[in-house]
């Protein structure tokens, strides 16, 4: 206040009595500002020490300079006078040093006394500062969405409807550089999704200024009890459940791999106290982004933790000239205040209805066959239609013809680039497989790896310089192949190019756009000196302009994007590939916790689920067809096995799972989806082993949204101690007063004869045959009792209110439920 005085005293033509009166019409339009009530305590403050000091009221222009100042500050005055007179009406402002570090803030930058990590950090070129203290300036809210130019995906791009922005702009008061943090809320979902626009408009003379870090949001937490949920894997092991108490320090979540990668998924959750199914307050965070990204989480010494989520800053910088603009990636957040499952509903629901194209918000996913585990490379014209016939008959829809059939591929090591059919394979061509195909009953879709290519091809030999790579430097390869360098603009067009005359010579209805390998050697002939730390983000800007022109030039072919599995399974690629391949490993338990981990966030329609030969090509495990089904129902559902293979009765078994599989996936694609907690053996810890933890034993379901129908599965991986069953399986979403019939699909029935006092026919005796009627009530707080056979045993139910659509056969042995 002192200083405050001498500063005044200074000014001899400030009237504090208009000062005073300014700040409290200000304070009161700015309802609940506590800046600007400090601002107004302050200067009523100075009024009265001036008076005291006979000081005469003087000019009103004066009081509105220093009245800006102060609303500037968005910390303790401390600076000299001469400082606030600085030219052209810029004023640098101080603080108390580790004042802001104990703040909630929306951004944040280093330098000026925040010593957690920062949301931003800038480079400008003429002096080398790095200082960007940002205040706050104005916001405004708008109806819709802020209109994005980058390119990028966001929520609300097709169906903005009831959608809400506040755009907040912030102000660093001495370079005058801009920026914008962008939150958008849409009707009845608890949820806000933040983007930042930073724009060069530095008025001090310091030219370009390079950003080093620019995160997409800040979440500042006070202090609770607080855990972390992330998902990590590998290839073929992909987004498995972690969780950890956070304590003192930093946690690096992401991925510099140049996709969001098999070993981290762009995705965390913060719950207050360890995370469940069904209780307690949590925080999704979800980036829509499928290159290098970052998060931490940093709790500091007042035991606050932040979260910053967005790009990856390891080799980024990106050159904004002045007046240039700059926007980050959208990052999505999700509240739940009843656990993790309704967490993951509101993802699925926000995804689904505000990102994926609404061409496909009612797709039943076509029942497919996939080539590759069944024939690899050896993909011949006559043997794909050999391959087709017994799918026609098991209800299959759409054939994919996989990798091999372009150039010259019979293995990884050559022809990726140049996307002309191999005459050999295919003498007449794509289209005229597809004839064939299509002439059989079914739909045709195709492989292709367009950002990719191996030295041994032609587009390789014409175009050496379209590989990302350092002329200098040795580089590396992946899968024999090398980066298409996607930032240059003829590269995309060469892809778009290539990809638009397959799509038009034949009839193709889906493609599988596939990506094989990590970047790596990001440099870029095509980009000066000064932009070469864009090349990651630049890239993927690049993938995003390829699919928008392919996916807006044939919108009726479904896109399913693969990366060696699920390395790019990331929320922004939904916005125009729908589907995404879960992982390379088909293998029923491997399956089922990489879509548990999937499912925190993707909708259940997205994550593509295929029923694999046996044993699996992946872990060599034996699964019973059943088991595989079940697992396969939970995703898009297709095969990728030889059916020539199976006997007859097996072929049979698998139409009649195809066909129950029609008569399912409607409430399994489009219901409410539940993991079902608190469901295992007794003695082991599973008080959350439908999601988290090493269970043995998983339970998922499905709701339609009127509540009449639902899809019930469990698997077991470890039938534990012989002659324990497992607890009750309680249900969720059900309508309590409603009362459902049950029915189990395909029950495990056991051999007769193999009597030994542990096994016996059907199951054990308290089960019975008749029809089970019970209410949603009894289902959800009594739960049911489930018995597994033996390790690898699954279960599929049927609810539906009023009565089973289909009688249980009592052929097919005991059903398993019990009153
Ligand atoms: C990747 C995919 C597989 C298959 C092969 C083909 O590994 O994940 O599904 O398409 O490529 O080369």
């Amino acid at each position: 206040m002192g200083e405050l005085l001498r500063m005044v005293e200074d000014e001899d033509d400030i009237d504090p009595q208009q000062l005073w009166s300014l700040a409290t019409n200000m304070k009161s339009e700015r309802g609940g500002d506590w800046h600007m009530a400090r601002v107004e305590n302050l200067t009523w403050r100075l009024r009265n020490m001036w008076s005291k000091n006979g000081q005469e009221a003087k000019n009103i222009g004066a009081a509105q300079r220093l009245l800006q100042f102060l609303e500037k500050s968005s910390v303790p005055l401390k600076k000299a006078p001469e400082e606030m007179r600085a030219p052209e009406g810029l004023q640098s402002v101080g603080g108390r040093q580790g004042l802001k570090g104990s703040q909630l803030l929306e951004v944040s930058e280093f330098g000026t006394g925040d010593f957690r990590t920062p949301s931003m950090d800038v480079c400008f070129r003429k002096d080398g500062s790095r200082l960007l203290p940002l205040v706050y300036k104005h916001h405004r809210v708008i109806d819709g969405i802020l209109p994005s130019t980058s390119g990028l995906p966001f929520l609300g791009r097709h169906n903005s409807q009831g959608a809400q922005s506040l755009v907040v702009d912030m102000v660093d008061t001495y370079t005058e550089v801009q920026v914008q943090l962008v939150y958008t809320v849409f009707p009845s979902i608890s949820a806000v999704s933040r983007r930042m626009v930073v724009k060069n408009s530095s008025k001090v003379g310091l030219g370009g200024v390079d950003l080093m870090k620019c995160m997409s949001a800040t979440f500042d937490f006070s202090t609770d009890d607080w855990h972390l949920l992330s998902l990590h894997g590998g290839w073929a092991n992909e987004r498995h459940i972690n969780t950890r108490r956070i304590q003192e320090g930093m946690i690096h979540l992401g991925s510099n791999r140049g996709v969001s990668s098999h070993q981290m998924n762009p995705f965390c959750v913060l719950s207050s106290g360890p995370p469940a199914e069904d209780h307690g307050q949590c925080f999704g965070f979800c980036l829509l982004y499928s290159g290098n990204w970052l998060m931490e989480v940093e709790q500091s010494q007042t035991g606050c933790v932040r979260v910053n989520v967005g790009l990856s800053n390891t080799h980024f910088s990106w050159a904004l000239g002045n007046q240039e603009s700059f926007e980050t990636p959208e990052c999505v957040c999700v509240f739940s205040d009843a656990g993790l499952g309704k967490m993951t509903r509101t993802f699925q629901h926000l995804i689904g209805e505000r990102l994926i194209a609404p061409r496909w918000h009612d797709l039943v996913c076509p029942v497919l066959i996939n080539t590759w585990e069944a024939l690899y490379f050896e993909v011949y014209h006559d043997k794909i239609l050999e391959f087709a016939k017994p799918a026609i008959e098991a209800g299959v829809e759409l054939l994919v013809l996989d990798d091999g059939w372009f150039g010259k591929r019979d293995d990884d090591t050559t022809s990726l680039g140049d996307w002309v059919e191999d005459p050999r394979k295919l003498p007449r061509g794509l289209k005229g497989l597809a004839q064939d195909v299509n002439a059989m009953g079914l739909k045709l879709g195709i492989w292709v790896e367009p950002e990719m290519v191996n030295q041994d091809s032609q587009l390789y030999r014409s175009h050496p310089e379209w590989v990302l790579h350092h002329p200098g430097r040795l580089r590396s390869e992946g899968r024999n192949q090398l980066v298409l360098d996607l930032t240059r603009r003829e590269v995309q067009d060469y892809i778009i190019d290539c990809v638009s005359q397959i799509l038009s010579s034949a009839n193709i209805e889906y493609i599988k756009w596939d990506m094989n390998r990590a970047l790596t050697d990001a440099f870029s002939a095509a980009l000066p000196p000064q932009q070469q730390g864009e090349v990651y983000h630049r890239y993927v800007l690049g993938l995003y302009r390829i699919f928008e022109v392919l996916t807006s030039s044939f919108p009726h072919v479904l896109f399913e994007s693969c990366a060696s599995g699920g390395g790019r399974f990331d929320a922004a690629l939904l916005a125009w590939c729908p589907q995404a391949w879960c992982s390379d490993n088909s293998d029923a338990f491997s399956r089922t916790r990489i879509q548990m981990g999937t499912s925190m966030w993707a909708p259940v329609r997205c994550m593509g689920a295929h029923i694999a030969a046996c044993p699996s090509h992946q872990t060599h495990r034996t699964h019973m067809l059943k088991t595989r089904f079940i697992v396969a129902l939970w995703g898009t559902f297709g095969l990728e096995l030889d059916l020539n293979k199976l006997s007859r009765e097996e072929l049979k078994e698998m139409k009649e799972l195809v066909a129950l599989r029609g008569k399912l996936c409607q409430v399994v694609l489009h219901g409410e989806y539940f993991r079902l907690p608190g469901f295992g053996y007794p003695g082991a810890s599973h008080s959350n082993s439908a999601g988290i933890g090493d269970s043995h034993v998983y339970a998922w379901m499905f709701v339609t949204p009127e509540k009449d129908r639902a899809v019930v599965s469990a698997i077991v991986f470890h039938r534990d101690t012989v002659g324990k069953f497992p607890s009750r399986l309680k249900l969720q979403g059900l309508r309590p007063d409603y009362l459902y019939s049950l029915i189990e699909h395909v029950p495990t029935t056991v051999e007769e004869g193999v009597f030994n006092g542990i096994f016996q026919p059907g199951g054990p005796q308290f089960k019975h045959r008749r029809r089970l009627m019970l209410t949603g009530a009894v289902l959800m707080e009594v739960g049911i009792p489930v018995h597994f056979n033996f390790d690898g045993d699954a279960m599929l139910l049927e609810l539906e209110v009023g009565g089973p659509s289909q009688e249980p056969k009592e052929s097919n042995g005991v059903h398993v439920l019990a009153s």
